[in-house]
Protein backbone atom coordinates (compact mmCIF):
# COMPACT_ATOMS: atom_id res chain seq x y z
CA UNK A 1 0.00 0.00 0.00
CA UNK A 2 1.24 3.65 -1.09
CA UNK A 3 1.60 5.84 1.75
CA UNK A 4 -0.60 8.18 3.19
CA UNK A 5 -0.42 12.05 4.28
CA UNK A 6 -0.25 12.54 7.85
CA UNK A 7 -3.91 14.06 8.17
CA UNK A 8 -5.54 16.13 10.48
CA UNK A 9 -9.45 16.62 10.67
CA UNK A 10 -10.39 20.02 11.27
CA UNK A 11 -13.97 20.79 12.22
CA UNK A 12 -16.33 23.43 14.49
CA UNK A 13 -19.78 21.93 15.75
CA UNK A 14 -22.26 24.11 17.64
CA UNK A 15 -23.17 22.18 20.95
CA UNK A 16 -25.75 20.15 19.49
CA UNK A 17 -23.48 18.95 16.79
CA UNK A 18 -24.10 21.09 13.62
CA UNK A 19 -21.56 22.45 11.62
CA UNK A 20 -23.74 24.99 9.61
CA UNK A 21 -27.25 26.64 9.88
CA UNK A 22 -30.34 25.46 7.53
CA UNK A 23 -30.45 28.61 5.89
CA UNK A 24 -27.98 30.25 3.32
CA UNK A 25 -26.24 32.41 5.51
CA UNK A 26 -22.87 31.07 6.64
CA UNK A 27 -22.82 30.32 10.58
CA UNK A 28 -19.99 31.61 12.15
CA UNK A 29 -19.16 28.96 14.88
CA UNK A 30 -15.68 29.98 15.80
CA UNK A 31 -14.07 33.51 17.03
CA UNK A 32 -11.12 35.23 15.84
CA UNK A 33 -8.40 33.70 17.82
CA UNK A 34 -9.75 30.33 16.73
CA UNK A 35 -9.45 31.28 13.18
CA UNK A 36 -5.50 32.46 13.71
CA UNK A 37 -5.45 28.76 15.00
CA UNK A 38 -6.83 27.11 12.38
CA UNK A 39 -4.53 29.81 10.06
CA UNK A 40 -1.32 28.39 12.05
CA UNK A 41 -2.52 24.80 11.38
CA UNK A 42 -3.37 24.94 7.93
CA UNK A 43 0.54 26.69 7.60
CA UNK A 44 1.79 23.36 8.30
CA UNK A 45 -0.22 21.68 5.99
CA UNK A 46 0.58 20.71 2.47
CA UNK A 47 -2.64 20.72 1.25
CA UNK A 48 -6.36 20.93 2.30
CA UNK A 49 -9.41 19.16 1.54
CA UNK A 50 -13.19 19.96 1.57
CA UNK A 51 -16.23 18.73 0.10
CA UNK A 52 -17.77 19.75 -2.97
CA UNK A 53 -21.25 21.14 -0.94
CA UNK A 54 -18.83 23.43 1.27
CA UNK A 55 -16.83 24.75 -2.16
CA UNK A 56 -20.75 25.28 -3.34
CA UNK A 57 -22.66 26.61 0.29
CA UNK A 58 -19.48 28.42 1.23
CA UNK A 59 -17.48 29.63 -1.50
CA UNK A 60 -13.98 29.51 0.92
CA UNK A 61 -10.54 30.85 -0.16
CA UNK A 62 -8.74 28.21 1.54
CA UNK A 63 -5.88 30.86 1.83
CA UNK A 64 -3.44 31.10 4.79
CA UNK A 65 -4.54 34.72 6.13
CA UNK A 66 -1.26 35.63 7.99
CA UNK A 67 1.86 37.38 5.67
CA UNK A 68 4.01 36.47 8.13
CA UNK A 69 2.93 32.72 7.52
CA UNK A 70 3.26 32.78 3.88
CA UNK A 71 6.33 34.41 4.17
CA UNK A 72 7.73 31.74 6.22
CA UNK A 73 6.48 29.51 3.55
CA UNK A 74 7.67 30.54 0.93
CA UNK A 75 11.19 31.07 2.82
CA UNK A 76 11.46 27.16 3.24
CA UNK A 77 10.43 26.89 -0.51
CA UNK A 78 6.84 25.67 -0.60
CA UNK A 79 3.95 27.63 -1.53
CA UNK A 80 2.11 30.33 -0.15
CA UNK A 81 -0.57 28.16 0.65
CA UNK A 82 -1.25 25.01 0.75
CA UNK A 83 -2.60 23.07 -2.31
CA UNK A 84 -6.39 23.11 -2.57
CA UNK A 85 -8.27 20.31 -2.77
CA UNK A 86 -11.56 18.69 -3.66
CA UNK A 87 -14.01 15.32 -4.25
CA UNK A 88 -16.77 16.03 -6.49
CA UNK A 89 -18.97 12.79 -7.96
CA UNK A 90 -20.48 14.93 -11.41
CA UNK A 91 -17.94 18.18 -10.84
CA UNK A 92 -20.85 20.60 -10.83
CA UNK A 93 -18.70 23.10 -9.49
CA UNK A 94 -18.52 26.92 -10.23
CA UNK A 95 -15.36 27.61 -12.04
CA UNK A 96 -15.58 31.16 -10.74
CA UNK A 97 -15.94 29.99 -6.87
CA UNK A 98 -12.70 31.14 -4.75
CA UNK A 99 -11.71 27.81 -4.31
CA UNK A 100 -10.85 28.19 -8.16
CA UNK A 101 -9.85 32.09 -8.17
CA UNK A 102 -8.18 32.87 -4.81
CA UNK A 103 -4.67 32.16 -4.80
CA UNK A 104 -2.30 31.37 -7.03
CA UNK A 105 -1.43 27.29 -5.43
CA UNK A 106 -2.31 24.44 -7.41
CA UNK A 107 -6.06 22.94 -6.92
CA UNK A 108 -6.96 19.51 -7.40
CA UNK A 109 -10.25 17.62 -8.14
CA UNK A 110 -11.06 14.38 -7.46
CA UNK A 111 -13.50 12.74 -9.31
CA UNK A 112 -14.63 9.46 -10.10
CA UNK A 113 -13.38 8.21 -13.06
CA UNK A 114 -16.43 7.58 -15.61
CA UNK A 115 -16.74 11.54 -14.57
CA UNK A 116 -13.20 12.10 -15.56
CA UNK A 117 -13.82 13.78 -19.23
CA UNK A 118 -16.95 15.78 -18.46
CA UNK A 119 -15.07 17.27 -15.28
CA UNK A 120 -12.18 18.41 -16.87
CA UNK A 121 -14.10 20.18 -19.44
CA UNK A 122 -15.56 22.35 -17.09
CA UNK A 123 -12.92 22.36 -14.55
CA UNK A 124 -10.07 21.69 -16.95
CA UNK A 125 -9.17 25.27 -17.25
CA UNK A 126 -8.49 26.05 -13.69
CA UNK A 127 -7.76 22.88 -12.00
CA UNK A 128 -6.14 19.62 -12.03
CA UNK A 129 -8.75 16.64 -12.38
CA UNK A 130 -8.03 13.27 -11.60
CA UNK A 131 -9.05 9.73 -11.42
CA UNK A 132 -10.19 8.84 -8.12
CA UNK A 133 -11.48 5.22 -8.60
CA UNK A 134 -14.58 3.45 -9.51
CA UNK A 135 -16.32 4.53 -7.46
CA UNK A 136 -14.46 7.30 -5.97
CA UNK A 137 -12.03 5.53 -3.54
CA UNK A 138 -10.75 8.40 -0.62
CA UNK A 139 -7.99 5.83 0.42
CA UNK A 140 -6.58 6.12 -3.22
CA UNK A 141 -6.86 10.05 -3.11
CA UNK A 142 -4.83 10.15 0.35
CA UNK A 143 -2.10 7.81 -1.83
CA UNK A 144 -2.37 9.61 -4.93
CA UNK A 145 -2.10 13.02 -2.63
CA UNK A 146 1.08 11.13 -0.85
CA UNK A 147 2.68 10.93 -4.71
CA UNK A 148 2.28 14.04 -4.96
CA UNK A 149 4.42 15.25 -2.07
CA UNK A 150 2.02 16.19 0.27
CA UNK A 151 3.04 14.86 3.13
CA UNK A 152 0.47 16.75 5.33
CA UNK A 153 -3.39 17.28 4.60
CA UNK A 154 -5.61 19.35 6.90
CA UNK A 155 -9.42 17.99 5.94
CA UNK A 156 -11.98 20.88 6.44
CA UNK A 157 -15.34 19.16 5.89
CA UNK A 158 -17.94 19.04 5.16
CA UNK A 159 -20.06 16.64 7.03
CA UNK A 160 -19.94 13.70 4.52
CA UNK A 161 -16.12 14.19 3.74
CA UNK A 162 -15.27 14.16 7.45
CA UNK A 163 -17.71 10.84 7.82
CA UNK A 164 -15.77 9.49 4.94
CA UNK A 165 -12.21 9.61 6.29
CA UNK A 166 -13.20 8.74 9.99
CA UNK A 167 -15.10 5.84 8.66
CA UNK A 168 -12.56 4.42 6.58
CA UNK A 169 -9.57 5.50 9.58
CA UNK A 170 -8.04 7.75 7.55
CA UNK A 171 -7.69 10.52 9.92
CA UNK A 172 -4.75 10.69 12.71
CA UNK A 173 -5.92 13.68 14.56
CA UNK A 174 -9.12 15.56 15.00
CA UNK A 175 -9.42 18.80 16.17
CA UNK A 176 -12.77 19.82 17.11
CA UNK A 177 -13.94 23.67 18.05
CA UNK A 178 -17.25 23.20 20.82
CA UNK A 179 -19.12 26.70 19.56
CA UNK A 180 -21.49 28.14 22.76
CA UNK A 181 -24.59 27.71 21.05
CA UNK A 182 -27.52 25.34 19.70
CA UNK A 183 -28.64 25.63 16.43
CA UNK A 184 -31.59 23.32 17.05
CA UNK A 185 -32.64 22.35 13.40
CA UNK A 186 -32.19 19.18 12.03
CA UNK A 187 -31.98 20.28 8.74
CA UNK A 188 -28.90 21.70 9.18
CA UNK A 189 -25.76 19.58 8.45
CA UNK A 190 -24.28 17.66 11.48
CA UNK A 191 -20.56 17.28 11.87
CA UNK A 192 -20.75 13.35 10.75
CA UNK A 193 -23.62 11.30 9.55
CA UNK A 194 -24.57 7.82 9.69
CA UNK A 195 -21.45 4.86 9.32
CA UNK A 196 -19.79 2.32 11.37
CA UNK A 197 -17.10 4.40 13.25
CA UNK A 198 -14.02 3.32 14.66
CA UNK A 199 -13.87 4.75 17.53
CA UNK A 200 -16.71 3.83 19.46
CA UNK A 201 -18.49 3.17 23.25
CA UNK A 202 -15.98 0.03 23.48
CA UNK A 203 -13.20 1.85 21.71
CA UNK A 204 -12.65 5.59 22.83
CA UNK A 205 -10.60 8.10 21.43
CA UNK A 206 -7.99 9.12 23.48
CA UNK A 207 -8.12 12.87 24.25
CA UNK A 208 -4.98 14.91 23.43
CA UNK A 209 -5.66 17.89 24.29
CA UNK A 210 -8.27 20.57 25.54
CA UNK A 211 -8.06 24.14 25.21
CA UNK A 212 -10.19 27.33 26.05
CA UNK A 213 -9.91 29.86 23.47
CA UNK A 214 -11.75 32.83 24.45
CA UNK A 215 -15.39 31.31 24.52
CA UNK A 216 -14.68 28.04 22.13
CA UNK A 217 -13.37 24.59 23.81
CA UNK A 218 -11.13 23.18 21.53
CA UNK A 219 -10.87 19.27 21.55
CA UNK A 220 -8.05 16.99 20.09
CA UNK A 221 -8.35 13.60 19.69
CA UNK A 222 -5.34 11.42 19.05
CA UNK A 223 -7.19 8.99 16.34
CA UNK A 224 -3.49 6.91 15.21
CA UNK A 225 -0.12 6.12 16.51
CA UNK A 226 1.04 8.98 14.12
CA UNK A 227 -0.65 11.31 16.39
CA UNK A 228 1.83 14.86 16.75
CA UNK A 229 4.33 13.56 13.78
CA UNK A 230 5.51 16.77 12.11
N1 LIG B 1 -18.16 24.10 10.71
C1 LIG B 1 -17.20 23.70 9.95
O1 LIG B 1 -16.05 23.52 10.41
C2 LIG B 1 -17.49 23.42 8.51
C3 LIG B 1 -16.43 23.16 7.64
C4 LIG B 1 -16.74 22.86 6.32
C5 LIG B 1 -18.06 22.83 5.90
N2 LIG B 1 -19.04 23.11 6.78
C6 LIG B 1 -20.44 23.05 6.35
O2 LIG B 1 -20.72 21.74 5.93
C7 LIG B 1 -21.76 21.80 4.95
C8 LIG B 1 -21.39 20.88 3.80
O3 LIG B 1 -21.27 19.57 4.26
P1 LIG B 1 -21.81 18.36 3.39
O4 LIG B 1 -21.68 17.13 4.17
O5 LIG B 1 -23.15 18.72 2.87
O6 LIG B 1 -20.87 18.37 2.12
P2 LIG B 1 -19.30 18.23 1.88
O7 LIG B 1 -18.74 17.15 2.73
O8 LIG B 1 -18.68 19.57 1.92
O9 LIG B 1 -19.30 17.78 0.35
C9 LIG B 1 -20.05 16.66 -0.06
C10 LIG B 1 -19.90 16.55 -1.55
O10 LIG B 1 -18.56 16.14 -1.86
C11 LIG B 1 -18.59 15.23 -2.95
N3 LIG B 1 -18.24 13.90 -2.44
C12 LIG B 1 -18.02 13.55 -1.15
N4 LIG B 1 -17.73 12.24 -1.07
C13 LIG B 1 -17.77 11.76 -2.33
C14 LIG B 1 -17.56 10.49 -2.89
N5 LIG B 1 -17.21 9.42 -2.12
N6 LIG B 1 -17.70 10.34 -4.22
C15 LIG B 1 -18.02 11.40 -5.00
N7 LIG B 1 -18.23 12.65 -4.53
C16 LIG B 1 -18.10 12.82 -3.20
C17 LIG B 1 -20.01 15.25 -3.48
O11 LIG B 1 -20.02 16.36 -4.37
P3 LIG B 1 -21.00 16.48 -5.64
O12 LIG B 1 -22.35 16.81 -5.02
O13 LIG B 1 -20.42 17.61 -6.43
O14 LIG B 1 -20.99 15.18 -6.33
C18 LIG B 1 -20.80 15.54 -2.23
O15 LIG B 1 -22.08 16.05 -2.49
C19 LIG B 1 -21.88 23.24 4.53
O16 LIG B 1 -23.08 23.74 5.03
C20 LIG B 1 -20.72 23.94 5.18
O17 LIG B 1 -21.06 25.22 5.64
C21 LIG B 1 -18.78 23.42 8.06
Amino acid sequence: MADRPYTLLSCGMSIDGYLDSATAKRLLLSNDADFDRVDAVRASCDAILVGANTVRNDNPRLLIRSPERRFDRVARGRGASPVKVTVTSHGELDPCASFFTAGDTEKLVYCPGASVSAVRRRLGPVATVVDAGQPLDIRRICEDLSDRGVQRLIVEGGGSIHTQFLTADLADQLDLVVAPFFVGDSRARRFVGDGDFPWNAQRRAPLAEVRQIGDVVLLQYALSSRFGMD
